[in-house]
């Protein structure tokens, strides 16, 4: 029996990571849960699991170190897998101080109580032991590495290794914007806020990992997508605003590239990590999905049209005409300062050491997620009632 300390699992991955784990091995693990319940937290995202007898909820602050204690106190903890984080970009734009504390205090209360807790001695060598079989994960991201150049206009055909090309072997025709990619050798050089934060807490883990032997890995992911995805990230929030006739703001000229990963790939390899990565190591998790932002709003636009088209009993969703589901809906609006221009992972060190690859192409994963949005409504409605309507005022108002 493996229990693990989820935090953040109210959250976009976290939520997902947990209806991975429980499906996958059933009774044969005990998941205990920690969230703060931000405004990026909705238990109801977890409902079903939460009512499974070996699946418990903590509502509580990473940061606060007697929750966290007693956690461990509590439950013979084997693996603490930390998604909480404060994580959106342009509110660590707008509050600073809120994703210091979160992200990289909150990650050092976790590793501190860990040690605590799974301390055992020395080893031969004379350095910290620790109990068997416990790891800490810390789930980071892309940012860290800051921004890639686009050295192409439109996507290119993208090469890979012979011995790549054998692991990723149900993936074909995969395209890129650029000549350069980030490994787990490309150095750190964060640009946000957020970023800075993700990445302090990176080396805060990886301090624990040197100075103590602490049992440390991290992974960086790329972007993320799919369900239980709150509406203020690209995605999901052009989903929301075409179903509401409002427009989508696009920041700049919606050049700028991302590498979009479907969450439940990114589940499979958190879990692959957990099980089978070597302590001590970093490894980077990508999609290979490039597109451009303007791209992904296009096609958006387009599927969800052919949706209402081809399934008339989803237009009673729609707070606008379908004909006006359209280009026209696209508003440029003012750039995101120091807006990265582009992210592209190179998860060669995953694929070919763990045996993982991201295997839900953009078009499959992108139809999937619309269609749980409009599934799942009465999950949006709750997400974007109350303080949403604010924050979207206050971040698109006047942009
Ligand atoms: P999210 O914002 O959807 O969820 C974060 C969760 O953490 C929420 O449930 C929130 O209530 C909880 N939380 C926030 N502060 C807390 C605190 N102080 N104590 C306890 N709980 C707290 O985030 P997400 O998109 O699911 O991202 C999860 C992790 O993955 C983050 O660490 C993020 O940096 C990382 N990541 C995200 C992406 C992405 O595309 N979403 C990509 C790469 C990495
Ligand atoms: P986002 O989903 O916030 O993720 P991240 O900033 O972590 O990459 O944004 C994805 C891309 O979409 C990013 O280049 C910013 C852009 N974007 C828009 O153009 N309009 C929007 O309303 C949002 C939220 C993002």
């Amino acid at each position: 029996m493996i229990t693990y300390l989820v935090t953040g699992a109210a959250g976009f991955i976290g939520s997902n990571f947990v209806k991975y784990i429980t499906s996958k091995y059933g009774n044969d693990i005990k998941v205990i849960v920690l969230d703060a319940l931000t405004y990026a937290g909705n238990i109801n995202s977890i409902k079903e699991e939460l009512e499974l007898p070996n699946v418990s909820f903590v509502k509580g602050d990473i940061k606060d170190y007697c929750v966290v204690k007693e956690i461990f106190d509590d439950n013979d903890i084997d693996f603490v897998v930390n998604f909480a984080a404060e994580s959106h970009v342009d509110r660590s734009i707008e509050n600073p101080k809120l994703f210091l504390e979160t992200n990289i205090l909150g990650t050092q209360n976790l590793l501190n109580c860990a040690r605590e807790a799974w301390a055992d001695g020395k080893d031969d060598t004379g350095k910290p032991a620790y109990k068997k079989g416990k790891k800490y994960l810390q789930i980071s991201t892309d940012e860290v590495y800051g921004s890639l150049e686009k050295d192409f206009d439109e996507a290119q055909p993208l090469h890979v290794d012979d011995e790549l090309k054998q692991v990723i072997e149900g993936r074909h025709n995969l395209t890129t914007f650029g000549k350069k990619f980030f490994t787990e050798e490309t150095p750190l050089s964060p640009r946000s806020p957020y970023s800075a934060s993700k990445t302090s807490a990176d080396m805060i883990a990886m301090a624990y990992h040197h100075t103590y032997n602490f049992p440390v890995n991290i992974t960086r992911c790329s972007n993320n997508y799919g369900p239980y995805h709150f509406p203020e990230k690209l995605i999901p929030l052009v989903i929301h605003n075409i179903l509401n006739g409002k427009k989508l703001p696009v920041y700049g000229k919606g050049l700028n590239v991302r590498d979009w990963l479907y969450v439940e790939d990114h589940c499979k390899a958190i879990d692959l990590v957990l099980r089978k990565g070597k302590i001590g190591e970093v490894y980077n998790i990508g999609g290979f999905n490039e597109e451009s932002n303007i791209n992904i709003v296009k096609l958006i636009i387009d599927t969800i049209a052919r949706i209402m088209r081809e399934e008339p009993k989803y237009q009673s969703l729609l707070n606008c005409n379908l004909e006006d589901i359209n280009y026209d809906l696209i508003t440029y609006v003012t750039d995101r300062p120091g807006h990265d221009m582009r992210y592209a992972i190179d998860p060669t060190k995953i694929a070919t050491q763990l045996g993982w690859y991201p295997e839900t192409p953009f078009t499959v994963g992108i139809e999937k997620t619309i269609r749980w949005n409009l599934d799942n409504q009465q999950w949006i409605d709750d997400v974007t009632s109350g303080d949403y309507q604010k924050y979207y005022e206050q971040m698109y108002g006047n942009r």
